[in-house]
């Protein structure tokens, strides 16, 4: 399937998604928690920007992603809602903010819309959520789903490993994600599961998959940008593939600077006024 100009500069839809799964067109996703790089990638033509939870950990620095608050996702979404103009941007429902019940998941939901400039929110779960993803999507706000690892559970998982390894765990994860694209989900992040199990997952749904250590059989990938570009060295799972390595080239610019200052080299007098 070849895709034309118009098509490649067309604002991304949660419709365009769907055609792209129809046509066989893969779908490229990564986060984003910042105004600069919101614009970098998505001048680069990614198809979906994500604020994930993620940045509990890249962002803020905690260990896991309960601690991030709903004000603090909808203040990074909305910085990068600013830089873009193609990519269709979608937010992280943090820990807390929807599992308690449905009308207080559809006011996070509509804050994170109102707030922020999203055009689609994301939540973690299965069957269980369900009935507040009809009442989300109810209220005319696309949603997300995500399955296999969803970090927000750690503490009931007790792993970061691979999940839905066993028939029955399999089993349900795809009855889950029938019961997501019945709820009126317009498609599926899966999170570290097994490769045949995504491709199962893949061409039982009409909505798009996108994977994230699930292999190639998904509609779409997604990356965390701080992970890709190897900005955290010590980070390397075997999923990850790293496009560039920042924190060496972060380290290097930022000796020189350092050694400049303390030299006197810095600023010289065409760098003054
Ligand atoms: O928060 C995040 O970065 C995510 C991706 C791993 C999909 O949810």
């Amino acid at each position: 399937m070849s895709t034309n100009t118009t098509d490649n500069q067309r604002k991304v839809t949660t419709r365009r998604l769907a055609e792209m799964k129809k046509n066989g067109e893969k779908i490229a996703m990564l986060t984003a928690y910042d105004y600069t790089t919101a614009c970098i990638v998505d001048q680069a033509g990614m198809d979906v920007v994500l604020v994930g939870d993620s940045a509990a950990n890249v962002v803020c620095g905690h260990s896991t992603t309960l601690p991030i608050t709903l004000d603090e996702m909808i203040f990074l979404a909305s910085c990068v809602s600013r830089g873009l103009e193609r990519a269709l941007l979608v937010v992280d429902m943090p820990f807390g903010s929807y599992q308690g019940n449905q009308i207080v998941a559809l006011e996070s939901a509509i804050r994170i819309m109102k707030e922020s400039g999203a055009t689609a929110v994301k939540i973690e779960g299965g069957q269980d959520i369900a009935p507040t993803i009809e009442r989300i999507v109810s209220a005319g706000i696309p949603v997300m789903g995500h399955l296999g690892l969803t970090p927000q559970s750690i503490n009931q998982l007790g792993t970061y490993g691979v999940q839905a390894k066993e028939d029955a765990s399999a089993e349900k994860l795809i009855a889950d994600a029938l019961a997501l694209q019945q709820a009126g989900c317009f498609a599926i992040v899966l999170e570290k599961i097994p490769a045949t199990l995504a491709t199962k997952v893949s061409k039982t749904l009409e909505i798009p998959t996108i994977g994230i250590g699930a292999g190639a059989g998904c509609d779409g990938q997604v990356l965390v940008v701080q992970d890709m570009l190897g900005m955290n060295k010590g980070f390397s799972p075997k999923f990850l593939r790293k496009y560039a390595d920042l924190n060496e080239v972060m380290t290097g610019a930022l000796q020189a600077y350092i050694s400049d200052v303390k030299s006197g080299d810095f600023p010289s007098a065409s760098e003054a006024y």
